[in-house]
């Protein structure tokens, strides 16, 4: 069969409100202009992020009720140490609340003042932890990702050259780990090849540095090696993520992408006595080892989600459904970053509104039209998220504007993907009377959740 179908049926529906334009026009403006403002219930679609927001199966929902709420030693965290010892393959397992907690703790152990840590490329939390603690995070992304219409079928690939010399430069003493992020959730959801990752763990090997992923997408990432990296086509999913793991050293991940959980994390080692240190900081902060900030029900949640997520069924129909949209918004001529990434469609908001400046935020006043136009939340990744210095306060326009539109795992159907282009393509038809927009309060750290706007 040629159609695409999603491989589950719908047995519980939550009710989507819909608004008028003369609505979201008031509600938008009382969130001063900032999507992450807004009530969820004042969203139609809502594509804000594919984090926490998937929807668990049957199977998940009944794992809830045999959660172990034990304090300590519960059957539940057996059940999940088991479940990511077998998926990842380390042998050290932390968990944590969220991805988030997973890098502050490691970076609290691993980095210092004078650090430097290369990843393809940062997420906002793993770069802001990295900051915290007095390090610099240095994105090594591939000359590829610069254009957004190359077809190169790995464009969140490391540069590895640039890598090689960054090691030889200041080794192990200045590099505490290399990170790769799987996929580069940054630069459009693209994936990294095995062959990339082979090269970056010889490097770091070579060094003495240890190698970590930030696996939060890894099963995606590892069906697009499936699918576009020559000698894998007979592997399942399964087999080619845990040689990816097997690669790295550790990882960090979050549940709350391919898990489908709504909250969890965890961060993995083989180094035992490394990871002594993280169990001292989590239960500071998070919890007791054998729960680390979860509850027993949430570790059976994500001990399910990950055997789930490496379901090819699941895997096919997620990146083609992924693939569908940005194909259609393509075929309209709109500026859209390709290939299709893995968990979300990018708009390149600098082509979409050519005549707004880097600095009046082109992908701020995009988001907001797509709101405005049919109650479609997407977030911005330009200069409102990388553009300010959190030291000098000073701004600088990003490398790309881009508007994200991430689509939660199994929560909408192909209607509700039909919708979101027809709604590109209205705001697309009259782009041209869009206006810039002007910052009028933000924080100094991670100033894209909280910050109002005006329009100019
Ligand atoms: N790393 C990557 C690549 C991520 O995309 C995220 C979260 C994190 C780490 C942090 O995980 O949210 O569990 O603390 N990304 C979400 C997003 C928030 O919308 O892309 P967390």
């Amino acid at each position: 069969m040629k159609t695409v179908i999603e491989p589950y049926r719908v047995k519980m529906v939550e009710p989507i409100q819909l608004t008028t334009r003369a609505e979201r026009e008031r509600m938008i403006a009382a969130a001063h202009f900032n999507p992450f403002l807004l009530r969820a219930e004042d969203v139609v679609i809502d594509l804000l992020t594919d984090s926490g927001t998937s929807a668990m199966s049957s199977d998940a929902w009944a794992a809830l009720m045999r959660g172990d709420e034990s304090y300590a030693g519960a059957r539940s965290w057996y059940r999940f140490r088991d479940t990511v010892r077998d998926v990842f393959g380390f042998e050290q397992v932390v968990p944590t609340h969220q991805g988030r907690a997973a890098e502050r703790i490691l970076f609290g152990v691993m980095v210092g003042p004078d650090s430097i840590v290369p990843n393809n490329t940062h997420f906002d939390t793993t770069r802001a932890n990295i900051e915290y603690c007095g390090g610099q995070a240095l994105d090594l992304e591939c000359p590829e990702a610069d254009d957004l219409d190359s077809p190169y079928p790995f464009k969140g690939n490391m540069d590895t050259a640039e890598l090689e010399r960054l090691v030889a430069e200041h080794g192990p003493a200045r590099i505490p780990l290399i990170m790769v992020t799987v996929t580069n959730n940054s630069t459009g959801g693209q994936p990294v090849s095995m062959a990339n990752l082979r090269e970056v763990s010889r490097i770091a090997r070579g060094a003495g540095i240890p190698f970590y992923l930030d696996a939060c997408r890894f099963a995606e990432n590892a069906y697009f090696i499936k699918r576009r990296e020559p000698g894998f086509a007979d592997r399942t999913a399964a087999d080619i993520a845990r040689e990816m793991f097997s690669l790295a050293d550790g990882c960090t991940m979050s549940a709350k992408k391919d898990a489908f959980a709504n909250i969890g994390g965890f961060l993995c080692t083989n180094d035992a006595e490394l990871a002594h240190r993280e169990r001292n900081i989590l239960i500071l902060t998070e919890g007791f080892p054998t729960y680390g900030g979860l509850a027993g029900r949430d570790l059976e949640a994500i001990a399910v989600g990950l055997r789930e997520i490496l379901d090819e069924h699941y895997l096919d129909y997620r990146l083609q459904s992924t693939r569908y949209v940005v194909e259609q918004l393509a075929a309209a001529g709109i500026p859209v970053v390709r290939p299709a990434g893995g968990h979300a469609v990018y708009l390149d908001a600098r082509r979409f509104l050519p005549h707004v400046e880097p600095l009046q935020y082109p992908g701020q006043a995009l988001a907001v039209e797509l709101y405005l136009e049919a109650g479609v939340r997407g977030v911005e990744l330009g200069s409102v998220m990388f553009g300010s210095d959190p030291h000098t306060g000073e701004e600088h326009p990003a490398r790309l504007e881009l508007v994200r539109l991430a689509i939660p795992r199994r929560v909408y159907t192909q209607s509700h993907m039909d919708y979101v282009i027809e709604a590109v393509g209205r705001v697309w038809e009259r782009r041209h009377d869009v206006r810039g927009m002007r910052i009028t309060e933000a924080p100094r750290f991670l100033r894209h959740f909280t910050a109002k706007f005006e329009r100019l």
